[in-house]
């Protein structure tokens, strides 16, 4: 496990219309990776951007581009991303008949693979995929909006997914993303996370390092 906490600030809770300026003073505040969240209003009922914008975004920072893709299909699209600029594609097994297939294919494009969890989607869906895996991330909100209320029913299936990448004595990051605050952060810290996305609890703040180092001081 990590012993540096990465947090990855959802651009989903940033100004749309300033998001250069907005990446650039989230890695001046402390931030890690910066999280893209790409909705196709059929996946999830919401619609957000693609991979024009993440090329636009690449020459603003040189952190890692944390893209989390809420499309179906996302195969078409893996090489696009890849192109793009995007340094990790996650995706949810939902999204495609196969999901070994859809990981193979985004490290071959030379990117970290992840694969995200529902609320509803267990464990075991990513049990025989983890030497494909470079992230697992835990949605605890159902996945299409920002500023929902966390679901504490994901704190057992992370505390599991902890123990399995342990017993795998792989290095995958442990992700989680929604309503990640830091009143929320201590529980995931201590059921197992290493990574948090967090959307409002960043840009819905004025003070940007502040709000990191609250997550941060938190967890
Ligand atoms: C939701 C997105 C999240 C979202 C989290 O579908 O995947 O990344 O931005 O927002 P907060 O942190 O506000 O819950
Ligand atoms: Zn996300």
């Amino acid at each position: 496990m990590n012993t540096h906490l990465i947090i990855a600030p959802s651009l989903l809770a940033a100004d749309f219309a300033r998001l250069g300026e907005e990446v650039r003073d989230v890695e001046a505040a402390g931030a890690d990776w910066i999280h893209l969240d790409v909705m196709d209003g059929h996946f999830v009922p919401n619609i957000t951007f693609g991979p024009l914008v993440v090329k636009a975004l690449r020459p603003h920072t040189k952190l890692p581009l944390d893209v989390h893709l809420m499309i179906a299909p996302a195969d078409p699209y893996l090489d696009a991303f890849a192109e793009a600029g995007a340094d990790h594609i996650s995706i949810h097994p939902e999204a495609g008949p196969h999901l070994h297939r859809s990981l193979q294919r985004i490290r071959s494009l030379g990117k970290k693979a992840g694969v995200v969890l529902n609320p509803a989607t267990p464990v075991e869906s990513i049990l025989w995929v983890l030497d494909l895996v470079d992230i697992i991330m835990v949605m605890t909100v159902n996945p299409g909006f920002g500023g929902q209320s966390f679901l504490a029913s994901q704190l057992p299936k992370i505390a599991a997914l902890r123990r399995a990448i342990d017993a795998s004595g792989r290095e995958i990051a442990l992700q989680i993303d929604g309503g990640v605050t830091p009143d929320t952060a201590p529980a995931l810290i201590a059921a197992g996370a290493d990574t948090l996305v967090a959307g409002t609890a960043v840009f819905g703040r004025t003070d940007y390092a502040t709000a990191i180092a609250a997550i941060r001081g938190a967890a």
